[in-house]
């Protein structure tokens, strides 16, 4: 959601007149878009708005804002704090950029806005893709009500707010008509998609009807809560040609009794209810999963019950943090805090684990062929172009740039940690195939 609403914010600021650089030299503006949602975001955004502010000693002309989830938490404390920072917009006010901009340039002193608003701006405000864009992401909605206990999002983002769907597939006919073959649905917390909406609607509905816009061969989406994945939800991956078969589903934690404590509203085999009802209908589903280890109370037997449910489901993918306390969190108050040694051993221990498994995966679709969505040269340029599978899996081959935005099928030849190295099959364009 944030790469999202960077674009948006960049979308807003190219109608004034001002165009991207990557050399902050010439910039006149800069805009820090901010994380809040671990005190190491935070402190990572706070260091880099230091160094700009350094830069912009020596450039006095230049304007900086702040953007984000701690733009939204920091308020006009962000002056006292950085006092040159020009303006301060918070998570609903995104379409305020270019106004504070103008105020600033205008000689307004530190104009801000973090009130929060009915209906949030990154749900109203659009932007068109960039020229040749392939994959695109589109907000779907705002905010969550969940209040887990360790994460300040409900704070920052505030109440959930859905999009209408009407809104939504105009948008994506757009995308579809400039070229974009597939769209990452976006919103804290999707599967409640509909919510407060007049009309009647749900995820699963979205879905379908996203399903059936011409030109948009691939639907993902991100991030769902394990509660609230319907037998619908399941079934939509059986029903709808277009939608990927890869799923982001945070467990957080293997323990029932840190699961109560984080107020997740499902245990471990609920979870794992869901993980199997999923795998019956698509086997090859892609999964990555969030884990949050040393959450206050985790013992280490709470921990390695964690570590049963990697083993059990073997995700393609995992993120995996270090709890911190974020202001104004239920966490915040818990006692029982886990050392912070601890904490690193036990992530450590995780994340070597789920490398394993990761690497695992990847080695296991050796000699497969798999469909491949090319979005552009490889890291390392041409002759090698990147794309992903359905299930999300990177794949480096050898071609050109006459392949860009088409499907072609691929046989994997290497799986590494990250990526998967693959030749294209001959004549293995999807359309000409089939
Ligand atoms: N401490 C550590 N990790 C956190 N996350 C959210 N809040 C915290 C916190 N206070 C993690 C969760 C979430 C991901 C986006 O960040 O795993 O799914
Ligand atoms: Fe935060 Fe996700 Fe829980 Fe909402 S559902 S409170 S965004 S972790």
């Amino acid at each position: 959601m944030n790469v999202r609403d960077s674009e948006l914010a960049a979308g807003l600021l190219e109608k004034e007149g001002y165009r991207l650089t990557g050399n902050p030299a010439e910039a006149d503006l800069v805009l820090v878009n901010t994380c809040t949602v671990r005190e190491k975001a935070e402190q990572k955004a706070h260091s880099f708005i230091g160094r700009v502010g350094k830069f912009k000693a020596k450039r006095p002309g230049l304007i900086l804002g702040v953007m984000g989830c701690l733009a939204q938490q920091w308020g006009r404390e962000f002056f006292k704090r950085s006092p040159y920072i020009d303006f301060v917009c918070g998570t609903h006010a995104l379409d305020r950029i270019p106004d504070m901009a103008r105020e600033v340039r205008a000689g307004k002193k530190h104009p801000a806005d973090t009130a929060f608003r009915d209906y949030p701006a990154s749900l109203a405000v659009h932007s068109p893709p960039h020229p040749g864009e392939i994959a695109s992401y589109v907000n779907i909605m705002q905010g969550c009500d969940n209040f887990c206990a360790y994460c300040i999002v409900p704070y920052v983002r505030g109440r959930e707010r859905s999009r209408p769907s009407d809104d939504i597939i105009d948008e994506v006919d757009r995308l579809a008509e400039a070229g974009v073959k597939e769209v990452t649905l976006l919103g804290q917390n999707v599967n409640s998609y509909g919510t407060g909406l007049e009309e009647d609607i749900n995820f699963p509905l979205l879905l379908k009807r996203l399903g059936a816009v011409q030109g948009i061969e691939r639907i993902r989406f991100t991030t769902s809560h394990p509660k609230d994945i319907s037998e619908a939800l399941m079934d939509a991956f059986l029903e709808i040609d277009s939608l990927c078969g890869y799923l982001h589903l945070p467990f957080q934690a293997g323990s029932n009794r840190v699961l109560k404590r984080m107020n997740r509203g499902y245990t471990a085999e609920e979870y794992l209810g869901k993980i199997n009802g999923l795998r019956s209908r698509v086997p090859s589903l892609g999964l990555s999963t969030d884990i949050i280890v040393g959450f206050p109370g985790e013992s280490g037997e709470d921990f390695q019950k964690t570590i049963d449910l990697i083993e059990k489901v073997r995700f393609d993918n995992a993120f995996s943090f270090k709890y911190s306390d974020r202001p104004g969190t239920a966490a915040a108050g818990y006692d029982g805090k886990v050392d912070e040694i601890e904490k690193s051993r036990r992530l450590t221990y995780l994340q070597k684990l789920q490398a394993g498994y990761t690497l695992e995966k990847n080695k296991a679709l050796e000699g497969t062929v798999q469909e491949v969505l090319v979005e552009g040269p490889s890291k390392g340029g041409f002759p090698n172009v990147t794309g992903r599978t359905r299930g999300n899996k990177v794949v480096n081959f050898q071609g050109d740039a006459a392949l860009f935005g088409k499907t072609v099928l691929v046989k994997i030849t290497h799986g590494f940690a990250h990526s998967l190295r693959g030749e294209m099959v001959q004549g293995g364009d999807v359309e000409s195939c089939s």
